[in-house]
């Protein structure tokens, strides 16, 4: 098929990359030159596994572009894969949902029959009540009769993107038109999972609540996690003992420094402010939040069991991105632990082996070096579960560990919740 997909972001990359791995002709519609100079030279902008490998291996079967008109006439399908930000009052930013879908829709015109599928996360409603009026008023056709829509959420984690995208535990497509449903179960007949047909608002709740349930599990086991360390218990084995009853699964029980990252915390807090227009309480999902915002902290209140005044001392950071694999640092857990160690004085020194160059543009002055440097510090803190933090030496360290790196137990060792 001839897939057009607005917007060469993360997901639009993977979701592009992957479908012309299994044999379509893709397209990108992005504004950023750069993006799209790199794409047409066969390379991605963004650091994720995997992703490099396959844009050079179908190099002739993918194109970049910054017209919409061309890339929408050329097409079957268009995927929405534009970005979906944070308001202030946590509700989601639809700008360039709504310009994606208006440039779109004046497109649709000179089509005979064309597929509109948003796979950017947006909230339950918006599919149905602003981006199909959109294309309507646009292109002066009718949803459903001179065009097809459907939502099709993505389920990828940073770092294992494409293999998510490539080996996934089921594929939701929500539509209410047979032939986009025929054509969609088409393009994803090559995979090998459950197809999940379903309405186009309960596909778009199927990704928040997803998501929702995902960290209301970790944050769970944080606060099993905290109870744990109180009562000298390893919350690991707990997790183990607990993850084997299927029902629960073990799954996202890895207890630590919290979740970040550009999702969960994004959509934890639309799901709350969607709930709130509707005057439905969320009780669980807002002290999910809570947890996870007081959980860095213990970090913290755990150093000073060691270092009771933190002022004028040198303390190693390990790990800046939001989880290993990644250069992502947005809503990492390292940047509230750094800023109460700014705020009470000490020296930080930091290292990671990817997301040094984006941290530094949030916190320019404190210090960055390799992991032998910071093993020079009075005490260190692990905030990333990088493989490579594994093979350091504790030996005679004062460490406090956030993410479950047993090797460091060599050293003076406190876990966060074990
Ligand atoms: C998450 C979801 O896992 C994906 O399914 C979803 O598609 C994606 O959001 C999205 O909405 O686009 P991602 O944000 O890449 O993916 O990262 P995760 O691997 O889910 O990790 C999120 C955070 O939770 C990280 O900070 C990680 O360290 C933390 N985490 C994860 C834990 O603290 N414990 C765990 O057991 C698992």
């Amino acid at each position: 098929m001839n897939i057009n997909i607005l917007g060469a972001g993360y997901v639009g990359l993977v979701t592009g990359a992957c479908l012309a791995g299994h044999g379509h002709n893709i397209i990108w519609v992005d504004i950023d030159q750069k993006k799209v100079q790199m794409i047409n030279n066969g390379k991605s902008i963004i650091y994720e596994p995997e992703l490099n490998s396959l844009l050079k291996k179908n190099k002739r079967r993918i194109k970049a572009t910054n017209y919409v008109d061309s890339a929408v006439k050329d097409s079957d399908i268009t995927f929405i894969c534009l970005g979906t930000p944070s308001k202030k009052d946590g509700g989601i930013d639809l700008s360039y949902i709504k310009k994606g879908s208006e440039e779109i829709g004046k497109n649709l015109k000179q089509k005979d029959w064309h597929i509109v599928i948003i796979k950017s996360t947006v909230l339950p409603g918006t599919t149905k009540d602003f981006v199909i009026p959109i294309l309507e008023k646009k292109s002066g056709k009718k949803a459903n009769v001179d065009f097809g829509v459907a939502v099709n959420p993505e389920f990828l984690r940073e770092g294992k993107a494409v293999k998510d995208f490539l080996e996934p535990d089921r594929i939701v497509i929500g539509t209410n038109n047979k032939k986009t449903k025929n054509v969609l179960e088409k393009l994803y007949q090559s995979f090998n999972c459950p197809k999940i047909f379903t309405g186009l608002s309960e596909a778009e709740m199927i990704k928040y609540a997803s998501n929702a349930f995902l960290a209301t599990k970790i944050s769970f086991i944080n606060e099993i996690g905290n109870l744990c360390k109180k009562l000298g218990i390893d919350t690991y084995e707990v997790a183990d003992g607990i993850g084997r009853d299927r029902r629960i699964g073990r799954a996202f029980l890895d207890s630590g420094v919290g979740w970040g990252g550009s999702c969960f915390p994004k959509d934890v807090k639309a799901l709350i402010a969607k709930a709130k227009e509707t005057g439905e309480k969320t009780r669980i999902l807002e002290e999910v939040v809570k947890v996870n915002d007081l959980q860095p902290l213990k970090m913290i209140e755990l150093l000073k069991k060691y270092i009771p005044n933190l002022k004028g001392k040198k303390i190693g950071v390990l790990g800046l991105a939001f989880k290993k694999d990644t250069d992502d640092i947005r809503e990492s857990r390292s940047i509230p632990i750094i800023k109460r160690l700014i705020e009470e004085k000490a020296f930080v020194k930091a290292y990671d082996p990817k997301a040094i160059k984006n941290f530094k543009k949030l916190f320019p002055n404190i210090k960055y070096c390799n992991s032998n440097e910071v093993m020079k510090s009075d005490a260190i803190l692990i905030l990333t579960d990088w493989d490579e933090f594994r093979k350091l030496n504790y030996k005679g360290k004062i460490v406090v560990d956030g993410r479950h790196i047993l090797e460091a137990k060599k050293g003076i060792y406190e876990g966060i919740c074990w």
